[in-house]
């Protein structure tokens, strides 16, 4: 299975980044992870949509296409998106070819809040689930405090927040199977 991983976070030493890597450790057998760079997108605008995709966009939208499912990890931004997810979700958005169509995604936040990013998860889900994106509803992960959960070299460090992670992308499979039927 070819999972995307996409980051809401453009920060070098994001820790939401730095988890996705640590993903490809702890992904069971047979799924692979890809990270979009998504950065170098230019902010949505329909009149350069109309005019012809630029390139990172048509990268990202051909990226969201051939993956079996999408994994987003992203911290909160003022308690919502953070404006480089909601900037890639939407450029992958548009028709023709509407991207997220049926996409198996899973996704989970970090964020040096508490409560670990927990409420961009709702917003994402109800973004992604008007587009028929299927967003996997179960186990939500939220690496709260993240700042004491990862090494200066973003390795994870903290043990149940590896276990947690490792039983989302273990859930992850069999959703993306089920969502295809
Ligand atoms: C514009 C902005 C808004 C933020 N809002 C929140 C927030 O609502 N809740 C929260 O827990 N952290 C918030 N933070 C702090 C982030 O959780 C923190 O910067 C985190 O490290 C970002 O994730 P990253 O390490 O993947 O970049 C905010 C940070 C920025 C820059």
């Amino acid at each position: 299975m070819k999972i995307l991983g996409i980051s809401g976070s453009l920060r070098k030493a994001s820790y939401n980044t730095a988890a996705l890597r640590t993903c490809r450790e702890l992904m069971p057998q047979g799924m692979t992870l890809e990270i979009a760079e998504i950065g170098d997108i230019p902010m949505f605008n329909q009149d350069v949509f109309d005019a012809g995709l630029p390139e990172p966009a048509k990268r990202l939208r051909a990226a969201v296409t051939a993956a079996d499912g999408v994994l987003i990890a992203s911290p909160e931004y003022n308690f919502s998106l953070t404006p480089a997810l909601k900037n890639a979700i939407d450029w992958a958005s548009r028709p023709p070819n509407q991207c997220w169509q049926d996409k198996p995604v899973a996704m989970f936040s970090a964020s040096a809040g508490p409560l670990g990013g927990a409420r961009v998860q709702y917003d994402v889900r109800r973004i992604l689930g008007q587009l028929w994106a299927h967003v996997l509803p179960r186990p939500e992960v939220f690496i709260g405090s993240a700042q004491g959960k990862f090494d200066a070299q973003g390795k994870i460090t903290d043990e149940a927040t590896r276990k947690f992670l490792t039983e989302l992308l273990a859930g992850f499979g069999p959703w993306i199977t089920r969502m295809k039927k």
